[in-house]
Parts: structure tokens; sequence; C-alpha cells
């Protein structure tokens, strides 16, 4: 769909780069970029190209090389202009003499702004942002982007994962610091593997599979199913009724110290109410004797199986 969309703009002669975003965007005239909603004829000749910008901006256009956006100008036969895409036309700011007030400033912009200039051409690969938890609650795209001064040059971030989280969500930390935790500090995992920092369908942002599916299941495949018995808590309250996704003090990140308090919050004639389906356990092999052994010791296939109904295998 990404390339489909800069293919498209391939199509389309200089000078219309600008515009070609807004041909993105034409759908939606709301999505128009923020400059152009008070400038409506940008003229060709208002456009420069970079080499210009070069003249007083050397160390910016130098740097830009290899910025992925560098590859804009690479579309249009190295016309260039790069920079405006983003900056809007630069005859105005360089006849000024670099008339400050006369180019589109990120760090001026509104939110409303920023983020309409961005999605003029992001608008296909994150149509959730402004529904989403950040984008409500007034987050922008460079709240987390940087597009000149990064730290994490593949998505061009302010600050790589998972400290760019934690300078919000700093309660977080503690989470992941416990005895037992995704590696996420380690660096062997990603706040995003499991959340859409632009936002999905799901509550607290989370990501699914393609087919729907939680997202854990993704990485721990065993668990998906479907099996012949199912333990249906697993599909219908979801793996995080027994895990903490973050990080836990108790092994196999349970929720709870003791297994026999996970199962029988549920398997039990008091607590039955919430979950009436669930049965207590009973007959012989439930008795005073083995009530102190882990349910799992006998139960082991916890998330189903395909060959016995009480999960023993
Ligand atoms: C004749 C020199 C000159 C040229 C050519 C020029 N600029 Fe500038 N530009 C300036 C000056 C001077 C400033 C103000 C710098 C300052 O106050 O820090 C500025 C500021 C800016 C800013 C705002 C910086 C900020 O601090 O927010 C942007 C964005 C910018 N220029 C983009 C461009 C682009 C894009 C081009 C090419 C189309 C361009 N400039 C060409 C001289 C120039
Ligand atoms: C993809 C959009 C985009 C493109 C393309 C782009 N810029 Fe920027 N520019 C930004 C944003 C966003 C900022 C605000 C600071 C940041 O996020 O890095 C910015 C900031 C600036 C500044 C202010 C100084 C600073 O670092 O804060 C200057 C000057 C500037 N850009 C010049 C340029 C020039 C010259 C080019 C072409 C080589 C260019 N920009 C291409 C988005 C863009
Ligand atoms: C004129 C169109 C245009 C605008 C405006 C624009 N981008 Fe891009 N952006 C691109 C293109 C083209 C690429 C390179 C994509 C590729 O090579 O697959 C890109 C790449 C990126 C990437 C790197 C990830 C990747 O897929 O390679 C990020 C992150 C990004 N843009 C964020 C932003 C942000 C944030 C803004 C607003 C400040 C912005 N872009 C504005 C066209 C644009
Ligand atoms: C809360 C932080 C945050 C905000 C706000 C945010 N992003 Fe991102 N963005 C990220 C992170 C983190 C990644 C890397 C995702 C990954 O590695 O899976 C990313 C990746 C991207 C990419 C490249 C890969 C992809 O998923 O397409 C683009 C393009 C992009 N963002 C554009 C935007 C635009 C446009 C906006 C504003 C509408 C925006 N982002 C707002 C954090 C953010
Ligand atoms: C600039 C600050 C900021 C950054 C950076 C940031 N967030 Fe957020 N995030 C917020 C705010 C504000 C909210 C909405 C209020 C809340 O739920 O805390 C939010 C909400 C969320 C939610 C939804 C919470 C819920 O209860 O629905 C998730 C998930 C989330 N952020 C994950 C991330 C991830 C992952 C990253 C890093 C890629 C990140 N955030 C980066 C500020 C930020
Ligand atoms: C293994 C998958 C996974 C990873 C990795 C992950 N999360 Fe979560 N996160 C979840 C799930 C699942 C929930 C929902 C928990 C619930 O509903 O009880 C959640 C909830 C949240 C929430 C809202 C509730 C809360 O606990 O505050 C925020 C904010 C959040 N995550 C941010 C982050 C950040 C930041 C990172 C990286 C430092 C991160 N997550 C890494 C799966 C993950
Ligand atoms: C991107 C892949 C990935 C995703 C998505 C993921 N996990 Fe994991 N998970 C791992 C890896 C790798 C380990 C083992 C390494 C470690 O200790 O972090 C692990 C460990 C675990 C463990 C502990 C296993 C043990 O043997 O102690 C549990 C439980 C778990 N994950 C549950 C979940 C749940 C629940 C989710 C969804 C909220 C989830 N995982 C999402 C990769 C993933
Ligand atoms: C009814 C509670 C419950 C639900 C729901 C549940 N699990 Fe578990 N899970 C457990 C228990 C208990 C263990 C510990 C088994 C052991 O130690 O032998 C476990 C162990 C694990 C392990 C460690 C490896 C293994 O298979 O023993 C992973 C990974 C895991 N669960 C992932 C998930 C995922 C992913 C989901 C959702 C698809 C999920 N769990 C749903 C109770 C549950
Ligand atoms: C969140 C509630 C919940 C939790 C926690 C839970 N279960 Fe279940 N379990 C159910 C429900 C609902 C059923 C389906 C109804 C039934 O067959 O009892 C079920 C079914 C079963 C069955 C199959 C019963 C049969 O009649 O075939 C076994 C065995 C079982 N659970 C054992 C466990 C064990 C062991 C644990 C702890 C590791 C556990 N469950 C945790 C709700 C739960
Ligand atoms: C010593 C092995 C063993 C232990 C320990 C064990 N079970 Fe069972 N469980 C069984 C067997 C065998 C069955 C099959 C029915 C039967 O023969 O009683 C069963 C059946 C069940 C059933 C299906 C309904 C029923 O009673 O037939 C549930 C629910 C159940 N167990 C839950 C639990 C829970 C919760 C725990 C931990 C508190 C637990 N079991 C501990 C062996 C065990």
């Amino acid at each position: 769909m990404k390339r489909l969309l800069y293919s498209s703009v391939l199509l389309v002669l200089l000078p219309a780069l600008w515009r070609v975003s807004s041909v993105n965007a034409a759908r939606n005239q709301d999505q128009q970029p923020a400059h152009q909603q008070t400038k409506t004829a940008d003229k060709s000749a208002d456009y420069l190209g970079s080499e210009t910008c070069m003249a007083c901006h050397e160390d910016v256009v130098n740097k830009f090389a290899k910025n992925p956006h560098s590859r804009l100008a690479l579309m249009h036969g190295g016309k260039g202009v790069t920079c405006e895409s983003c900056h809007g036309p630069g005859k105005e700011h360089v006849d000024g003499g670099g008339d400050i007030t006369k180019i589109f400033r990120f760090t001026e912009a509104s939110v409303k702004q920023i983020d309409k200039t961005c999605l003029g051409c992001h608008a296909t690969a994150h149509p959730n942002f402004e529904r989403s938890e950040h984008g409500k609650a007034n987050l922008s795209c460079t709240s987390c982007h940087s597009i000149h001064k990064f730290e994490d040059e593949a998505s061009l971030l302010k600050v790589s994962q998972p400290k760019l989280c934690y300078t919000c969500h700093t309660d977080l930390k503690a989470a992941f610091a416990q005895p037992f935790h995704h590696k996420v500090d380690e660096g062997l995992m990603k706040c995003s593997d499991c959340h859409n920092p632009h936002g999905t369908f799901q509550t607290t942002q989370l990501k699914s599979t393609a087919d729907q599916n939680a997202i854990c299941v993704k990485c721990h495949t065993e668990t998906a199913g479907p099996f012949v018995y199912e333990h249906p808590v697993v599909k219908t309250e979801g793996c995080t009724i027994c895990h903490s996704p973050h990080g836990s003090p108790n092994p196999r990140l349970l929720n709870v110290a003791n297994v026999n308090t996970l199962c029988l919050q549920c398997h039990s004639e008091t607590n039955m109410g919430a979950f009436p389906h669930a049965v207590s356990p009973s007959g012989p092999n439930h008795n005073q004797a083995t009530q102190y052994v882990a349910c799992i010791n006998c139960h082991t296939q916890i998330h189903g199986s395909n060959s016995d109904s009480v999960f023993f295998h």
C-alpha cells in the first residue's frame, strides 16, 4: 500500500510534489497540509529546491542525505524539493533573506497542523492516530518523531524505545523491573511489539495478529489452538486474566503467587459467580491429600489439549 502511495508520487511531475501530498489527502479537505490552508495557490516557481536551502542551511541539508525522506527527491530525478515537501514553498522565506515567518515551522505549529502535514503522506499507514489514546491526549507526530535529530534512525524516533515510552509512562519502569518480565529493557523486545503507538481498534492500543487473535500468540503460537478441548477462558477472557503482560513477581508472569489460588478464583463454589460455567474440582483426585499439590502438576496443558478434556496431556 505504502509502495503504491509513493509510486503514485513518482508519476506526478515537479513542481507538484507538495501538492501530491495533498492529493493523497484530497479525499478529505480537512487533511490539507497546514500551511496550504492559508495559501491555496502555491505556484511552481515558489519551490526552489534543496540546493537553494543548502546555501544557508548547509549542515541540515548535508545530514539529510541519509534520511529516508531524501528518497522523495530521488523520486523526482534528483530535483530536490525534499525540504519544501514538509516546510512548504520557500521562495518568500528566501527572498526575505531567511524570513522566519514565511516558512512552515514545526516547532511553532499546533498539534493539528503538524499531524495534518505528516498525515498528508502517511495517512494510509496510520489512519487511526486521531482516534488513538495518544491522539486524544493531544500528542503529535513530533512528540515521538524528529526528522532532523533522532536517536533511532530506522523509525526517526527522538529517543529509542523503551526510553521514549518511559519519558511519559514513568510508572511502567517498575513493572519491567520485576523478577519476571518480558525482556524489553534488555532490548530483546519492544513496547511496539505489543502496542501500536499510532492506535488500533483494541483497548490499550494493543496490536492483534492478522487473524485478529491476541497479539501474544504471534510469539507464543503453542497457546493459540484451536484445541479439541479448549480452556475456554483463554479465548473469552484473554491471556491477561492469568498473566501480567509487562512483568510480575511470580514465575510465568502469573498474576498471583500461588497457582492454586489462581485456579480457584474461578473453580470454587464460592467464586463461580463471575464464571458460572467453571466447575468446582471434585472427586477423589481433589481431596485433602492433594490440596497442596499444584493444580498444574496434573493439569499440565492449561491452555488447552487435543487429547484430554481435563488437560492432562
Ligand atoms: C538566504 C539564506 C537562507 C536560505 C536560502 C534559506 N534559509 Fe531558512 N532560514 C534562514 C535564516 C537566517 C533563518 C533564521 C534562523 C534562526 O533564526 O535561527 C532560517 C530559518 C529557517 C527555518 C526555521 C528554523 C527554526 O528555528 O524554526 C526553516 C524551517 C527554514 N529556514 C527552512 C528553509 C528551507 C526549507 C529552505 C529552502 C527552501 C531555506 N530555509 C532557505 C536563511 C535561509
Ligand atoms: C518529513 C518532513 C521534513 C522534511 C522533509 C524536512 N524537514 Fe526540516 N523540520 C521538520 C520538523 C518536524 C522539524 C522540527 C524539529 C524536528 O522534529 O527535527 C524541522 C525543523 C527544521 C529546522 C529548524 C531547526 C531545527 O533543527 O529545529 C530547519 C532549519 C529545517 N527543518 C530545515 C530543513 C531543510 C533545509 C530540509 C531539507 C534538507 C528539511 N528541513 C526537510 C520536518 C521536515
Ligand atoms: C511529502 C510526503 C511526506 C511527508 C509530508 C512526510 N513524510 Fe515521512 N516519509 C515519506 C517517504 C516517501 C518516506 C520513505 C518511505 C519508504 O522509503 O518506504 C517516509 C519515511 C518516514 C519514516 C521512516 C519509516 C519508514 O517507513 O521508512 C518516518 C518515521 C516518517 N516518515 C515520519 C514522518 C513524520 C513524523 C512526518 C511529519 C513531520 C512525515 N514523515 C512527513 C513521505 C513523507
Ligand atoms: C507515542 C509515540 C508516537 C507518536 C505520537 C507517533 N509515532 Fe510514529 N512511530 C512510533 C514508534 C515507536 C514507531 C516504531 C514502530 C515499530 O518499531 O514497530 C513509529 C513508526 C512510525 C513510522 C514507520 C513505521 C510504520 O509503522 O509505518 C511512520 C511512518 C510513523 N511512525 C509516522 C507517524 C506519524 C505520521 C505520526 C503522527 C500522525 C506518528 N508517527 C506519531 C511512535 C510514535
Ligand atoms: C509525550 C508523552 C508520551 C510518550 C512519549 C508516549 N506516551 Fe503513551 N500515552 C501518553 C498519554 C498522555 C496517554 C493517555 C493517558 C494515559 O492513558 O496515560 C498515553 C496512552 C498510552 C496507552 C494507552 C493506555 C490506556 O490506558 O489505554 C498506551 C498503551 C501507550 N500510551 C503506550 C505507549 C508506548 C508503547 C510508547 C512508546 C512507543 C508511548 N506510549 C509513548 C503519553 C505518551
Ligand atoms: C508482551 C506484550 C506487551 C509489551 C512488550 C508491552 N505491553 Fe503494555 N500492555 C500489554 C497488555 C496486554 C496490556 C493490557 C493489560 C490489561 O488489560 O490488563 C498493556 C497495557 C499497557 C498500558 C495501559 C495500562 C497500564 O498498565 O498502565 C500502558 C500505558 C502500556 N501497556 C504501555 C507499555 C509500554 C510503555 C511498554 C514498553 C515499555 C509496554 N507497554 C510493553 C502488553 C504489552
Ligand atoms: C514479540 C514476541 C512476544 C510477544 C508478542 C509476547 N511474548 Fe511472551 N515471551 C516472549 C519471549 C521471547 C519470552 C521468553 C524470554 C523472556 O524471558 O522474555 C516470553 C515469555 C513469556 C512468559 C513466561 C514464559 C516462561 O517460560 O517463563 C509468559 C507467561 C508470556 N511470555 C506471556 C505472554 C503474554 C500473555 C503475551 C501477550 C500479552 C506475550 N507473552 C506476548 C515473546 C513474546
Ligand atoms: C487460565 C489461566 C491462563 C490463561 C488464560 C493463560 N495462561 Fe498461560 N499459563 C497459565 C499457567 C498456570 C501457566 C504455568 C504452567 C506451568 O508452569 O506449567 C502458564 C504458562 C504459560 C507460558 C509458559 C510456557 C508454557 O506453556 O508453560 C506461556 C508462554 C503462556 N502461559 C502464555 C499464555 C498466552 C499467550 C495466553 C493467551 C493466549 C495464556 N498463556 C493464557 C495460565 C494461563
Ligand atoms: C478466569 C476463570 C478461570 C480460571 C482462572 C481457570 N479456569 Fe479452568 N475453566 C474455566 C471455565 C469457564 C471452564 C469451562 C467450564 C468448565 O468446563 O468447567 C474451565 C474449564 C476447566 C477444566 C475442564 C473442566 C471439564 O469439565 O472438562 C479444567 C480441568 C480446568 N478448567 C482447570 C483449571 C486449572 C487447573 C486452572 C488454574 C491453572 C484453571 N482452570 C483456571 C474458568 C477458569
Ligand atoms: C493429583 C492430580 C490432580 C490435581 C493436583 C488436581 N486435579 Fe483436577 N482433576 C484431576 C483428575 C484426574 C480429573 C478428572 C476427573 C476426576 O477423575 O476427578 C480432574 C478434574 C478436574 C476438573 C473438572 C471437573 C471435575 O471435578 O471433574 C476441574 C475443574 C479440576 N480438575 C480443577 C482442578 C483444580 C482447580 C486443581 C487445583 C486446586 C486441581 N484440579 C488439582 C486431577 C488433579
